[in-house]
């Protein structure tokens, strides 16, 4: 029941207008039955959708610091400035030898030498303190006596490390050196000068940090990864997103080019290069450094299920919409099949020996994978259906994640919805991009869903607030707090929506395409947004069962601005409450919890709040929306929280 302080009539003009004081005392009776578990809630619940879009791969999540390191942008030396002599510098074309990395440089030493400067992704960040790994992959005639100096530079051209390699083969080989940084640069670069007589052939240059994630070797920023992995997500989606599709066909993701030797993974452009005019990127491309292996290797490093999406045999229909015949579509086919093997096949089988070869015996045991990112109409379900055909024929349990198009509404939607639920397709990946009104708006979604049908996967939404300039649509707490309202909904229905990700995940402060995202870095630092801050708390208290949490006998779903639901962990015997308050007003709950004699005399609880709705985090105050942990103890026979303006809370009780 609800328990109005202020009577009936300060309800009903507080439940008219959000905003008004009246309503800033009212006090509310919210019931909990954590005895009663309701439905379960899969341990893939909230996970993170990566793709590389806003520079999140390369110059981003992949730690390389050189930006086309082999040449192969459309401009071959984009990136890359030569002083000296230019005519000393030729690109030279091996197009029909090596198809899969066609160009090379050529240069003509001198005595002064011929500098090569590559200015990174809008510029390279060094640490002082720190040694960065150089290598190239080079050739020099016999009897050549060419030396490669190496300078790291800061913003001003001062030299902030050196280091030299003499790459002495007259066969193509890596040669590789080690350069420490004695200053930081937030916007380094670096020269590799090209000393002595003779002529020298030069492909892959290359530079990471040698403190990588886990120190690998063509390894991730180790500061974004760990971002993630503080998420416990229960899944990775990659490799996204409309990259998935491509422009055309011919630039769709093609995840076995992208696994094996480096110099090997096909560069090819970026959609997002040209997506957007208004963010054009010409110096966006993809050089799959961070491929099909790493992505398979890092959702294991940091615990969640690999969700790969691949292309259907369509490109993305807003651009060429270009279709493989059905007659044609058996090598895409055999890709899903392949990659499923290349994950759990064991060393007799073709694609699982090539794992185990790139070093990874164990099996990644993929247990999902989707076919199409936001495909739509009938040509859509008719190549879905030979794919489903076909994985389900050989891998009966592999669920597939199916798309339902580019709107959680409309006709395209209501299509596929209707198609693939006859169907009897596994998982529907539902996508919304809204704004914030549309998430408290929908709260309650999922609650009128089939029981019995196909699972949901919220597999990209975000909640997009009009900016001054829509382009720069902000990741306000406005936007945080809708989409941890809307959460609300996705976890009381957890026995219908599986799994949900936040859209896009990067972006890169001086490179993005498409705002808002979750965590925005520069070369050297992150932080993120305070809709990083919403998808982490629930990550990390999901619970394990959905227990009863109403207000008069309904679900709690924007009455008086306030959004809420609970959940039990089973194997802790913590009772998790997530409560949400978009009004500007301070609202008291009262939480009948049923059994609270049960639990400790302390409610731990964390809160993401600001007085204003539009405060943003920023690489200045990355932590200025950020959760701030207390303790409320317990004194009578209900726990009673203030909900401040604009604040979401989980509060944590612990059985005794
Ligand atoms: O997340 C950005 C884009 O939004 C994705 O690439 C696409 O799937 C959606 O339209």
């Amino acid at each position: 029941m609800i328990n109005i302080k202020l009577g009936k009539l300060a309800m009903a003009v507080g439940a008219m207008c959000l905003s008004t004081a009246a309503f800033a005392q009212t006090s509310a009776v919210y019931t909990i039955d954590p005895t009663q578990l309701k439905a379960t809630v899969q341990p893939t619940m909230y996970g993170v959708f990566f793709e590389d879009i806003n520079m999140g791969a390369d110059g981003g999540l992949y730690a390389e610091l050189v930006k086309n390191r082999s040449f192969e942008f459309d401009r071959n030396l984009m990136g890359w400035t030569i002083k000296g002599d230019s005519s000393a510098v030729k690109v030279i074309d091996r197009k029909t030898e090596r198809p899969d990395n066609p160009h090379y440089i050529k240069v003509a030493a001198s005595t002064q030498g011929i500098m090569l400067v590559n200015e990174g992704f809008r510029g390279m960040g060094i640490r002082k303190g720190e040694a960065y790994n150089f290598s190239v992959i080079a050739r020099q005639p016999a009897g050549g006596n060419v030396t490669l100096q190496l300078q790291l530079l800061d913003e001003s051209g001062k030299v902030i490390g050196t280091a030299s390699v003499q790459p002495k083969s007259a066969e193509w080989r890596k040669f590789k050196v080690s350069i420490p940084a004695s200053a930081q640069a937030a916007k380094g670069s670096l020269a590799v000068v090209v000393q002595g007589k003779g002529t020298i052939d030069l492909d892959m240059i290359s530079l990471f940090p040698q403190r990588t994630w886990k120190n690998r070797e063509n390894g991730l920023r180790a500061d974004l990864v760990q971002m993630l992995a503080d998420m416990k997500p229960g899944f990775i989606r990659f490799p996204g997103g409309c990259i998935v599709e491509g422009r055309y066909l011919v630039n769709r993701y093609q995840w076995k080019k992208t696994v094996g030797d480096v110099d090997k993974r096909e560069t090819i452009i970026n959609r997002w290069n040209t997506e957007f005019k208004h963010r054009s990127t010409p110096d966006y491309f993809q050089s799959f450094g961070l491929g099909f292996m790493e992505y398979f290797m890092l959702a294991e490093d940091i615990g969640a299920e690999p969700l790969p999406i691949l292309n259907c045999g369509m490109a993305c229909q807003f651009n060429s919409g270009e279709l493989v015949p059905v007659d044609q579509i058996d090598p895409y086919v055999q890709d899903a099949l392949d990659l499923i093997e290349f994950a759990n096949g064991d060393a007799s089988t073709k694609w699982g020996k090539l794992r185990i070869s790139l070093g990874h015996p164990a099996k990644f045991n993929l247990k999902m994978l989707g076919v199409g990112n936001e495909n739509w109409g009938p040509n859509y379900v008719e190549r879905w259906t030979l794919f489903r055909d076909a994985i389900k024929k050989k891998y009966p349990q592999v669920k597939i994640v199916t798309s339902t198009g580019t709107d959680p509404d409309g006709a395209r939607f209501d299509t596929l919805n209707t198609a693939f639920r006859k169907l009897n397709a596994d998982i529907l990946d539902e996508h919304y991009y809204r704004p914030p009104q549309w998430f408290r708006d929908n709260a309650k979604r999922y609650d009128s869903y089939d029981r019995n049908g196909p699972k949901i996967f919220a597999g990209e939404y975000a909640a997009h607030v009009p900016g001054v300039d829509d382009a720069l649509k902000k990741n306000n707490l406005e936007a945080a707090l809708a989409e941890a309202a809307f959460m609300t909904g996705l976890e009381r229905n957890a026995d219908v929506v599986n799994m949900a990700s936040y859209a896009p995940l990067f972006a890169h402060v001086d490179a993005w395409q498409w705002a808002p995202d979750l965590i925005w870095f520069d070369n050297l630092k992150h932080y993120g947004t305070p809709n990083y801050y919403v998808q982490k708390l629930y990550s990390l208290n999901k619970g394990t069962n959905v227990v009863p949490m109403l207000l008069n006998g309904q679900p709690i779903a924007g009455q008086a601005g306030i959004y809420a639901n609970a959940t039990v962990n089973n194997k802790s015997g913590e009772l998790l409450i997530k409560l949400v308050n978009v009004s500007g007003n301070s609202q008291n709950a009262d939480l009948n919890i049923k059994d609270l004699n049960k639990y400790q005399k302390t409610a731990w609880v964390t809160t993401l709040k600001n007085a204003k709705p539009n405060a943003v985090n920023s690489l200045a105050e990355p932590q200025l929306v950020s959760p701030v942990d207390s303790q409320v103890s317990i004194t009578g026979d209900k726990l009673a929280i203030a909900a401040e303006p604009y604040s979401f809370k989980v509060i944590k009780l612990k059985l005794k």
